[in-house]
């Protein structure tokens, strides 16, 4: 067995065109998995060879600070299924609920196409999100007002010790800002197959993000689509397209900071922004704010410095952006420095929204 190589599974692989900054690092072995039985056989391979796994999605939230020593297994189980007969319907006698699984390995940009065409409503805020299903919970995607826990109803995972397959509640999945269960518990020992949302046939915009709000403030009644195209168009003219200028989005989370510091800094800096958070139990906490890093690296003057190929980008400053074969040593370099001037500045310790490999690289 030990010599035995599974059929897709590849050596020394560029991984350049499976990562949004477009970070040429390699992959001792590397598969893309179609169906469960390929990603079984994958991770067998990774087990008899006793090498670490990497599990990518659309690779669109990661950085590969260096080349990949294991197996890289890219998830692409595809399928959208409207799901019938779930018993929801005694609580739901319209039958206004619908309930929509999609594989792990969709896109989940056309995934929320998909949804608006059919008339599933709920996802749209989240429009031009880059990245897979799978990856969605992962990290509670969330944009314009909505996060995907608002309408995530399940989750089916592969253990990868056990190779057991189960399923996830909502709750069970631990959701927080830019957070689940899959980061911290259970981080490295799930693999996502599909997610299931619990959708709405009627149509309810969100209309809870400001910028939202004001981009559709000349239409009496915004419709689904509407906020799609409105959204779409406010991502397009502020954050860049991976497929143009590699990136991974927000690079940094937006930190969560005492509600007493927050007084303090306001006093010395009268325009700093702040936003509700939501505690455990999902109500408005009265000593927490959430601050916009993007407000936080500007002030520190970092909008538009560079390092290298690597660049904090103009019109976004938590976006960092590849301008043409950037390292990951360079974009680090970068976000280790607008760190350290933030905390200066601020007192303020920015945490990496996107997932370094290896959490810590050296330099
Ligand atoms: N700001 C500046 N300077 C700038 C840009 C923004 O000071 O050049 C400040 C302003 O105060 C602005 C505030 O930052 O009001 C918020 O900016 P924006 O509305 O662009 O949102 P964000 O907080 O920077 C978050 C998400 C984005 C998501 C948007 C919209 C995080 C880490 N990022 O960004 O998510 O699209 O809100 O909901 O929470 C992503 O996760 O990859 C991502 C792009």
């Amino acid at each position: 067995m030990t010599g035995f190589v599974p059929a897709g599974m590849q050596e020394n692989v560029d991984l350049g065109s499976r990562n949004t900054f477009g970070i040429h690092a390699r992959a001792r072995y590397f598969c893309a998995v179609h169906t469960l039985q390929e990603l079984r056989v994958a991770l067998q391979f990774r087990r008899v060879k006793k090498l670490p796994l990497l599990v990518l999605g659309g690779g669109s939230n990661v950085l590969l600070c260096s080349d990949y020593p294991g197996v890289v297994v890219q998830i692409a189980l595809h399928g959208i299924e409207l799901l019938t007969g779930t018993g929801d319907e005694q609580g739901d006698p319209q039958g206004s609920e619908l309930l929509v699984r999609a594989a792990a390995g969709e896109n989940w940009h056309e995934f929320v196409q998909h949804c608006l065409h059919k008339g599933y409503h709920g996802l749209e805020n989240l429009a031009l999100i880059p990245g897979s299903v799978g990856a969605a919970p992962i990290q509670n995607i969330g944009a314009y007002g909505v996060e995907i826990q608002e309408w995530l109803s399940a989750v089916t995972v592969l253990d990868i010790n056990t190779g057991e397959v189960e399923t996830l509640s909502s709750a069970q999945c631990e959701f927080g800002y830019r957070d689940s269960v899959f980061k911290g518990r259970l981080r490295g020992r799930k693999i996502v197959l599909d997610v299931t949302f619990r959708l709405h046939r009627h149509a309810q915009v969100n209309l809870s993000y400001a910028a939202l709000a004001q981009a559709l403030s000349g239409l009496t009644d915004p419709q689904p689509a509407d906020v799609f195209n409105a959204v779409c168009a406010i991502r397009r003219s502020k954050l860049p397209d991976p497929a143009v200028l590699g990136n991974a989005g927000s690079f940094f989370k937006n930190p969560v900071i005492p509600r007493l510091q927050y007084d303090a800094l306001v006093r010395i800096h009268a325009e700093l922004p702040s936003y509700p958070v939501q505690d455990k139990a999902g109500q408005p906490s009265a000593v927490m704010v959430k601050v916009p890093a993007a407000w936080l690296i500007e002030k520190a003057g970092w909008k538009g410095r560079i390092c290298g190929q690597a660049a904090v980008y103009q019109q976004q400053p938590l976006v960092l952006v590849n301008r043409g074969g950037a390292t990951a040593a360079e974009i680090v370099t970068l976000a280790r420095q607008i760190m350290e001037a933030v905390e200066r500045l601020f007192d303020i310790r920015l945490e990496p929204e996107v997932q370094w490999i290896p959490a810590e690289p050296p330099g």
